[in-house]
């Protein structure tokens, strides 16, 4: 199986609809042994969630901006397992008046809790854990990524902060290269997840991918995501880090819907 024995943390499960579940239970499926973070009151919802996942994982709390959170989770991990070998972040958050199409009168604090809690974090959590990795001898860390190259309709300073999360994947494979620690980002279209929802006006991106993506793209199924994510956790990318990997049904390749008129 593509991840047997490999010790992986998954950040971000909210509900088994959440693009982090998803991957744990892929995980699990390609015999990984994973652990779970939650959140502030949606710890109980993740823990709710992990029990349907084909083996219940323990939950160990994480705001990810809380550097106690953060020690409290290396040191389990390092009681539980001695190192690590993978970790997924699936962590965003934006203040509403940062989304919508408020670009321009966004306060900065919305626009620094966006970046700060989006971006800044998957450098937090690749310190953290670090010490973890180097125990293990190597590792392989993951983010997930909208595309943001162009401006989107609502996405507003969450398309920043995400900007943000590229650079920030790209530093970070930059200076744990040394460690033979791989940074990558999967950059996945439009899915109906909690933080999804959360975003006025974001059922548009579900029309325009269903005019433009190449392939048939469901926004009710995170697997094909998933799938990527476990690929990139497990020894078949060990050469790959800095990198952005779309999952997005190729909508990222064509500039405008259309093409042949017959086959
Ligand atoms: N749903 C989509 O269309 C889509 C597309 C591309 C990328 N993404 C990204 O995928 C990731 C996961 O989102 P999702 O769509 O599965 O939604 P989700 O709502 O299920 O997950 C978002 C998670 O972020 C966590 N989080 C927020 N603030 C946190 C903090 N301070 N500390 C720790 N955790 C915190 C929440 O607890 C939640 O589990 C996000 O980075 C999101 O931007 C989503």
């Amino acid at each position: 199986m593509l991840l047997d024995g490999k010790r992986v943390l998954i950040t971000g499960v909210l509900t088994d609809d959440s693009i982090a579940w998803h991957t744990a239970r892929v995980a699990q499926e390609q015999g990984a042994d994973v652990v779970l973070t939650g959140f502030g009151r949606g710890m109980r919802l993740t823990e709710r969630s992990s029990q349907r996942l084909p083996n219940p994982a323990d939950v160990l709390e994480l705001d990810i901006n809380d550097p106690d959170d953060m020690l409290a989770v290396a040191s389990e991990l390092e009681a539980r397992w001695g190192g690590l070998d993978g970790a997924v972040h699936a962590i965003a958050f934006a203040p509403e008046d940062a989304l919508g199409g408020n670009f321009l009168n966004t306060p900065a604090e919305s626009a620094q809790t966006a970046f700060t809690t989006s971006a800044f974090s998957f450098k937090t959590l690749a310190v953290g854990l670090l010490p973890l990795f180097q125990a293990a001898g190597q590792g392989s860390l993951v983010t997930l990524d909208f595309d943001n190259r162009q401006a989107w309709p609502v996405y507003d300073w969450m398309g920043v902060a995400k900007a943000a999360l590229e650079s920030v994947t790209r530093y970070l494979a930059r200076d744990l290269g040394r460690y033979r620690v791989r940074v990558n980002a999967v950059s996945a279209g439009p899915l109906t997840t909690v933080a999804a929802r959360s975003i006025p006006g974001f059922a548009a991106f579900e029309s325009v991918w269903a005019d433009r993506a190449p392939l048939v793209w469901d926004a009710s199924n995170p697997e094909p995501v998933a799938k990527m994510i476990c690929v990139l956790l497990s020894d078949w990318a060990p050469a790959t880090t800095g990198e952005i990997v779309h999952v997005d049904g190729g909508f990222h390749a064509i500039a405008a819907a259309g093409g042949p008129t017959q086959t």
